[in-house]
């Protein structure tokens, strides 16, 4: 029962190690942020000791060194999400960024052919994090199109006819989520994406909660831009990624200008680079890069699948334990590809539990997890989160179990 996936060296993350309020630490803030193994780390430190250098401005040795290291980051980054000779791949620093890049990209009147105009319109689902709702809200107000929402059934699941019901012609856009943080709930986003590519959309895909475990495949997917951040992937904070298809992020006006993304400058105007760099204004996180490319490297390493069906057996184990107890409803319970186990307890504030267990050494959160439209949408206040890494283990969901039912008593 306690074993970790065996493909996780012991002392590979030593922040697990430690004990917190004299008891072992039971990380499970997974979807916030994961931890990364020593392998991330090297890679970040061989840079950094090494070849620390701006990139594609410097002829000498180092800056050379740090180009080819971060293009070889690209490389494998997009080998990693089935990027083919259509696809490009562009450096964020997390999947807000990226989100807000597409949306304001596709958005900004200053363009010279901006992709939404008035009467146009944007369809998003009551599923997403606040990074995939409120870039889209301030484009259409910047572009006067509007703003159509696919909720979700009283379970919180999407569903093709639903979204086929809101898509006509004037649909420009349909982004949506890979996994809601908030519910754990993995929509049909293949189904979901195919059928708005079809109507003509350029689509979104927020990939933050889904590369740790179930990694889209671009090659397969209707797909224009896909978002995802590092640190929620065994990868460094502060770097992310924006991939799609060239095509579409060709489309886009750049977000950041200034250094490294224009081909030419004179006093009253400028010619951007062609892609990557015309979306990667401003010296990029080199380290950054580097560590995201050898945490995919990681996860391959480890397995999608064993990853994907470890993660899932917690995620299962945690959902029966926690149905179980008294006043406890567990949000999505029927999810699958989710390594998210959210819940609510009958008079009992998020906040006081995961104080509760946190004194217990288990790591949770609590709150609307940048999710407020869903919470809403469901009839449900604030959540206590836990959510899983393949370094947990099902011991650590029987003490996540035992210290919601200890606190329970406690707070009731
Ligand atoms: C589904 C989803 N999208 C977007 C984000 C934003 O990610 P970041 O803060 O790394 O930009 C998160 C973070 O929790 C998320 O869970």
């Amino acid at each position: 029962m306690g074993d970790r996936l065996a493909s996780v060296e012991a002392g590979s993350f030593e922040a697990l190690a430690q004990r917190v309020h004299g008891a072992s630490l039971a990380y499970l803030d997974n979807a916030a942020t994961t931890h990364m193994p020593r392998s991330v780390r090297e890679a970040m430190d061989a840079f950094e000791v090494r070849d620390r250098s701006n990139i594609h401005r410097g002829v000498h040795a180092l800056s050379q060194r740090a180009t080819d290291a971060f293009e070889a980051a690209r490389a494998v980054l997009a080998r990693f999400v089935g990027a083919g000779p259509a696809h490009e791949l562009v450096f964020t620093s997390g999947t807000t960024d990226a989100l807000n890049q597409v949306a304001f990209g596709l958005s900004d009147a200053g363009a010279d052919t901006p992709v939404l105009r008035p009467g146009d319109e944007i369809v998003t689902t009551a599923l997403e994090h606040h990074a995939n709702l409120l870039p889209w809200q301030l484009a259409a107000r910047r572009s006067g199109a509007r703003l159509l929402v696919l909720r979700p059934d009283a379970q919180g699941r999407l569903h093709g006819d639903g979204l086929a019901r809101l898509l006509g012609p004037r649909t420009r856009v349909f982004a949506v989520t890979a996994c809601s943080n908030a519910t754990g709930e993995r929509p049909p986003y293949e189904e979901l994406l195919a059928l708005a590519a079809e109507a003509g959309a350029f689509t979104v895909l927020d990939a933050a909660q889904a590369m740790a475990h179930e990694v889209p495949d671009l090659s397969r997917l209707d797909c224009d831009f896909m978002a995802f951040s590092g640190h929620k992937m065994y990868g460094p904070m502060g770097i992310g990624v924006l991939a799609g298809r060239r095509a579409a992020l060709e489309r886009l006006a750049p977000l950041r200008v200034g250094g490294g993304m224009v081909e030419w400058a004179s006093e009253i105007d400028a010619g951007w680079s062609d892609l990557p760099a015309r979306l990667e204004g401003g010296t990029p996180n080199v380290a950054g890069a580097i560590g995201l490319a050898a945490a995919a490297s990681f996860i391959d390493a480890a397995g999608r699948d064993r990853i994907a069906a470890h993660v899932g057996a917690l995620r299962a184990h945690a959902v029966q334990r926690l149905a179980a107890l008294p006043g406890v409803t567990v949000l999505s319970p029927q999810a699958s590809g989710s390594a998210i186990a959210s819940f609510v307890a009958d008079g009992v504030h998020p906040h006081d539990l995961g104080t509760l267990l946190d004194e217990r050494g288990i790591a949770v959160r609590t709150g609307h997890h940048c999710a407020q439209p869903l919470l809403a949408c469901l009839g449900v206040g604030p959540t206590t989160r836990a959510s899983f890494a393949l370094y947990n283990t099902h011991d650590e969901v029987e003490r996540l179990a035992d210290g919601v039912a200890h606190a329970l008593e406690v707070l009731r």
